[in-house]
């Protein structure tokens, strides 16, 4: 484990897949990307992203958005909480920070919707912050490199790993850390 930072960024840079949501990675942007990759599959979500910050560019658009557009953006999505619950978080955001995502993991994993996979990957992409962003993917890469035959299911497991990965976490580039591990477990550590 000490010794997969460097390898793991220099293939991420030479193979990251150009995604929209990569282009201008600010809070809402990333916050966004995470929320509608969680069920969706990447290319399933491009267009649905790409509408979605034109018609609501911020925080604030999100917050006063009427709901039967706000459900119309989601369309064909599924798992409609998803964009109810983020509507409640931008909410906050516009109450208690005035607008501005917080960066600061602990704050942004007490917002509606906002779990430890989606605050670990707002804090790293887009504050820099060196924080695991632990999803399915990435324990299945971490458990394959370390020959951890636990099951991924449960938590302890999942915490272990997340003890792991601080440990390692470049100082310099978390986001593109994290996001190389997702992306290795999207296109080449795949389930079968
Ligand atoms: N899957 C979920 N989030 C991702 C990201 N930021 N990059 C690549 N794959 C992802």
């Amino acid at each position: 484990m000490e010794n997969i930072a460097p390898a793991l960024l220099d293939w991420f840079y030479t193979n990251r897949r150009i995604l929209p949501f990569r282009e201008d990675p600010t809070p809402y942007h990333v916050w966004l990307s995470e929320i509608m990759l969680q069920q969706t599959r990447v290319e399933a979500v491009k267009p649905y992203f790409q509408r979605f910050i034109e018609e609501l560019p911020d925080v604030e658009a999100l917050a006063e958005c009427p709901e039967e557009k706000l459900l119309k953006l989601w369309e064909g999505l599924g798992y409609y909480n998803r964009v109810r619950n983020m509507q409640l978080a931008a909410q906050t955001v516009m109450q208690e920070y005035l607008g501005v995502l917080p960066a600061s993991y602990e704050a942004l994993l007490s917002l509606k919707g906002i779990g430890s996979y989606t605050a670990g990957a707002i804090a790293s992409i887009a504050y820099n912050i060196p924080v695991p962003a632990v999803d399915g993917n990435v324990l299945r890469v971490i458990t394959r490199i370390t020959e951890n035959d636990g099951d991924i299911l449960k938590q302890s497991v999942k915490h272990k790993i997340e003890e792991q990965l601080k440990e390692i976490m470049p100082e310099e580039s978390p986001g593109d850390f994290n996001q190389a591990l997702m992306e290795l477990g999207a296109v080449v550590c795949v389930p079968n």
